[in-house]
């Protein structure tokens, strides 16, 4: 039997040019910790300045001093809670005292629990959808003048959650299926300011909160199985993604969703024993009454 293949993850200096977002600014939500802290240690290892925003202002400080180290760029940490816009529009001033625009924003910060609906009160739901919704949309309103000034861009850390239905995750099932259209509506309200705006749907990524919430314990390679690229992914995986959307090859790409999963959205489960069933078809074929193979 032929066995699978995994491509690796690459580091983005591996395939783009340094200094590509050379005196670019970034403003990142979610930016101290998981996901965008990988992009942005990305984005700066490219040239970026970075200003980082979530509710821990001490972690957050320590997050900054740790991608300046790590960049030889600049990060600065600005407090902030998503849910509260007064908050996030301190945060944007205190980046423009600092570095003097905002070029790209990434809305990443996320709240999420496994519960079913029977188990979630009103505020628990409220609470998901206020910090994943209501926080990209504050993150946009608080945003977007700079943006336009920059003929910038946006880019929304959505899911796949939603594409089926998926127990125990209706709140932020809900919530990024709300960012997916407040992202296209945002996409044809600034396109005219030059300004684009798109998600990134990520798969399950190694060394996320996320991650350790979502699989159950011990299921790790049951989870592989139904991966076709037939790995876990990787934050460099969404960084490469994040890097290609904000660069200027994709300056006529807007309002899109671009899904980072390995594949496994387009699949459903096996209903055949995955990946034997396709890495040695003839081992099957009793399977198929009336197989050529
Ligand atoms: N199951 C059911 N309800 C839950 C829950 C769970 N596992 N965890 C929290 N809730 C409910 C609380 O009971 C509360 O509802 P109530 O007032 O009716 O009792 C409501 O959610 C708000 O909880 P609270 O702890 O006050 O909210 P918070 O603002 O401190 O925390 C969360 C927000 C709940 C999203 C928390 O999980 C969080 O901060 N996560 C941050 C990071 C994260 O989730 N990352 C993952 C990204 S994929």
């Amino acid at each position: 039997m032929a066995e699978s293949y995994k491509h690796r993850a690459v580091p983005a200096l591996d395939v783009f040019k340094p200094d590509i977002f050379k005196d670019k600014v970034v403003f990142v939500t979610g930016g101290g910790s998981g996901i965008c802290y990988a992009v942005t240690e990305t984005l700066m290892r490219l040239g970026a300045k970075a200003a980082i925003v979530g509710r821990n202002a001490e972690r957050l400080r320590g997050a900054a001093d740790s991608l300046s180290k790590a960049t030889q760029s600049q990060a600065i940490a600005t407090p902030a809670d998503v849910r509260k816009i007064e908050t996030l529009q301190h945060a944007v001033k205190q980046t423009i005292e600092q570095f003097g625009k905002i070029d790209f924003v990434i809305c990443g910060a996320a709240g999420n629990f496994m519960a079913p609906i029977e188990g979630l009160s009103p505020n628990a739901f409220r609470t998901v959808v206020e910090i994943d919704l209501l926080g990209t949309f504050n993150t946009v309103r608080a945003t977007m003048e700079e943006v336009k000034k920059s003929h910038g861009n946006y880019l929304h850390i959505s899911a796949t959650l939603h594409y089926s239905g998926l127990p125990w995750q209706a709140a932020p099932s809900a919530a990024k299926a709300g960012v997916d259209a407040l992202s296209a509506a945002l996409a044809v309200e600034l396109g005219p300011y030059g300004v684009r705006s798109n998600c990134i749907a990520p798969g399950l990524i190694a060394g996320t909160e996320g991650a350790d919430r979502l699989v159950p314990q011990g299921q790790d390679e049951m989870v592989l199985g139904f991966m076709p690229m037939q790995r876990i992914g990787q934050k460099d995986d969404i960084a490469n993604a994040a890097v290609y959307l904000f660069s200027e090859a994709a300056s006529w790409i807007t309002g899109q969703i671009l899904v980072v999963d390995g594949g496994s959205v387009h699949f459903r489960g096996p209903f055949l024993p995955y990946p034997d069933s396709v890495l040695d078809t003839k081992s099957f074929k009793s399977l198929f009454p009336g197989s050529k193979m």
